[in-house]
């Protein structure tokens, strides 16, 4: 279907907010910049060098870091040409002596630098023309593959990012020739592939680009659209990926490896590809991505995160996940809990007409029962599918699923093994994912938790959180959580158990709550304001159960346990309990248990887990939305006003800002 002006505008809005802020890397070269000058004579109407200059503007425009990293390597030899110089190349790269080099300081840094900057100004860019020289933005060293001597050409070692910020931060866009100088001031030539992917692992920029001449990758014929590592290393050998292509692969998985999100080989020889690459759904070049942070949260750095109330990637730019709470903030945590607050005491039923659809690879009572009632309290409908009926993976694969759920489902709520499936469920599926549990997390559990400990007013800033029991799911959860919310996280499970160590470095790295792993679980319930525990034999690890009953004797939430902590701290478990072994009955029918509310406030705060999702997801038109949210609103001001002692407990300090956080 042709789309309208207006619809090709409006599509562009979700990534033009996705990106505002963020910084883009684009190597520029090929015939991108090699057409016939624009200054020539006889020069008619927009080339591919005006197009680029333009593309490169209107994204600097709209709030994206744009920062040029050019070639040249034609005019390079056009020049050493013209001065009766003759080129020399080693394995395909060009020697460059000491001549060399001073004709490619005054061509890259010279004519062509100052033909891009030109070109761009032109365009209204605001382009600064710079090399590695200057204030020494790229230090190098010379460079040596497996024993060639290049002569003077250098690798990158360092890059001054804090004055290319500065000039970023001062409304320039940077085009740099690549040319680098060591700290004894040696000048070297650099590949422009090379510094342009050194220059966005230092700047961590969001995407990196490649232009090149052919349309990115491919293979008998097709465009390849996404490429792997593993891929891309298949098809070096089965020399598919051949010359010039090989450096910029390896490029693009330098970059990957070192913080760049995504780069992207896209045809510089075809006009406006940039735009059609970063403002469409389909692209038109190859995206290089990691294997295994396909769907990864570049903030955290862990390998199989993808964002909390957050995007899953660039399949489906409008809707949101609930995968794990690794990019909610204390605001989105905040205004949760509020919102639960509201839909506790309204019939409204902002899910009317949305149907979610379940669908459980463990058993569940809780979690399943909860999001039911919830969704039909909400004015939904659902459905729960085990997952013999399904056979996801395996009848059927999870992408085919995941398309076939979203085309009848407005949410689908996920309880799964692997959270490798969870991520390719949320992947393909056009309607938003929810996590509920998988062996990586169980973010729906600590956000009722949370709410569960402000509910008993224990919610504060610094509270201390014991962990006692099993590093996994719950624990890791909980970790999310101390990189939200300031706490001291004291979780205590005996050696080999103890939480995955990169999403226990994702918590301590935020800065934000205390941690400590420990091996004593007295150490951990000292002080406690909340004693926490989870059973000692997950779901699905039943083989293990003696080993770990062994394992874990001596981490019992029992009484004498509990003496430790402070007087009144709170006993919680996510349940289901296991009576005697990781907590005994007294304490869970202690007067300061609260494993019941915990439960009871699973179905709270999935209807509003539900209620934010769907009200974000691109099927809920935003003047609904906001209907409906305005009609919550009052309701909760008339309660608030008929009775003042309305379910309004202690606990964040600050006034709730908004209802909605959206
Ligand atoms: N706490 C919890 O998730 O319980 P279920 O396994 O019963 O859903
Ligand atoms: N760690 C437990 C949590 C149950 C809610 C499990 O995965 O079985």
């Amino acid at each position: 279907m042709t789309q309208t002006k207006e619809e090709i505008l409006t599509s562009a809005l979700p990534y033009i907010q996705r990106y505002e802020g963020k910084t883009f890397v684009i190597k520029y070269g090929g015939a991108a910049m090699t057409e016939a000058s624009p200054y020539g004579s006889g020069h008619q109407g927009e080339g591919l060098k005006e197009s680029f200059a333009k593309d490169v503007t209107l994204l600097k425009k709209i709030g994206i870091n744009v920062v040029i990293v050019h070639g040249g390597g034609n005019a390079v030899t056009d020049i050493a040409k013209r001065l009766g110089m003759e080129s020399r190349f080693v394995g395909g790269q060009r020697y460059t002596d000491t001549a060399t080099l001073e004709t490619v300081v005054m061509t890259l840094a010279g004519s062509v630098n100052k033909e891009v900057v030109a070109l761009v100004n032109r365009a209204g860019g605001n382009a600064v023309g710079l090399c590695g020289i200057d204030n020494n933005l790229i230090t190098a060293k010379k460079f040596a593959p497996k024993g060639y001597d290049l002569g003077l050409v250098g690798e990158v070692e360092q890059v001054n990012v804090d004055w290319l910020n500065k000039l970023i931060a001062s409304g320039v866009m940077p085009v740099i020739a690549p040319i680098g100088v060591s700290a004894e001031g040696e000048v070297y030539n650099i590949n422009a592939d090379i510094a342009a992917s050194a220059i966005a692992q230092k700047l961590g920029a969001e995407k990196l680009f490649f232009l090149t001449d052919t349309e990115g990758v491919m293979l008998e014929g097709e465009l390849v659209p996404t490429l792997t590592n593993a891929r891309a290393q298949q098809l070096i050998k089965q020399k598919v990926i051949t010359g010039g292509m090989i450096p910029k692969v390896n490029a693009a998985f330098e970059a990957l490896a070192n913080g760049v999100n995504k780069v992207h080989l896209i045809n510089g020889a075809a006009k406006h590809s940039l735009l059609l690459e970063i403002f469409t759904h389909e692209g038109v070049g190859t995206q290089i991505i990691r294997e295994e942070k396909v769907f990864g949260n570049p903030k955290s750095g862990i390998v199989f995160r993808v964002s909390g109330i957050g995007n899953s990637g660039d399949e489906h730019p409008t809707k949101h996940d609930l995968l794990d709470l690794t990019v909610m903030t204390k605001q989105d945590v905040e205004d949760l809990m509020h919102l639960t607050d509201v839909l506790k005491h309204t019939d409204a039923k902002p899910l009317a007409g949305k149907h979610v659809t379940l669908i459980f690879q463990k058993p569940s009572l809780r979690t399943r029962v909860s999001f039911e009632v919830g969704v039909a309290q909400l004015g939904g409908t659902s459905l729960y599918l085990s997952n013999e009926g399904v056979g996801l993976g395996e009848r059927e694969s999870i992408e085919d699923v995941a398309k076939v759920l979203s085309s009848y489902s407005d949410c689908i709520v996920a309880r799964l093994f692997d959270h490798n499936v969870l991520l390719g469920l949320a992947k393909y599926s056009s309607v938003p994912v929810v996590n509920a549990l998988t062996d990586v997390g169980h973010p729906c559990q600590i956000l009722a938790d949370m709410y569960t400990i402000r509910q008993h007013g224990k919610l504060a800033p610094g509270m201390k959180v014991a962990f006692i029991g099993d590093g996994n799911n719950v624990a890791h959860s909980w970790l999310e959580m101390a990189a939200i919310y300031p706490m001291h996280l004291a979780i205590a499970a005996p050696a080999g158990y103890h939480p995955d160590p990169k999403i226990l470095d994702y918590a301590v790295q935020s800065g934000i709550s205390t941690i400590e792993i420990l091996d004593d679980p007295r150490v951990a319930a000292d002080s406690a304001d909340v004693t926490y525990t989870d059973v000692w034999t997950s779901m699905g690890q039943e083989a293990e159960q003696e080993a770990r009953k062994k394992a874990f004797q001596s981490f019992q939430v029992n009484k004498q346990l509990l003496q430790l902590a402070h007087p009144n701290a709170l006993v919680m478990h996510c349940l289901p309990a296991h009576r005697g072994e990781e907590i005994t009955s007294d304490a869970m029918d202690s007067a300061h248990s609260v494993v019941f509310d915990q439960a009871e406030n699973r179905l709270h705060v999935q209807k509003a887990i539900l209620t934010t999702l769907l009200g974000n997801s691109a099927r809920f038109a935003s003047s609904t939305e906001e209907d409906l949210l305005t009609t919550i609103s009052h309701e909760q001001d008339q309660k608030y006003s008929e009775n003042p002692e309305y379910d309004q407990k202690p606990g964040f300090h600050e006034e709730p800002t908004a209802v909605y956080h959206s």
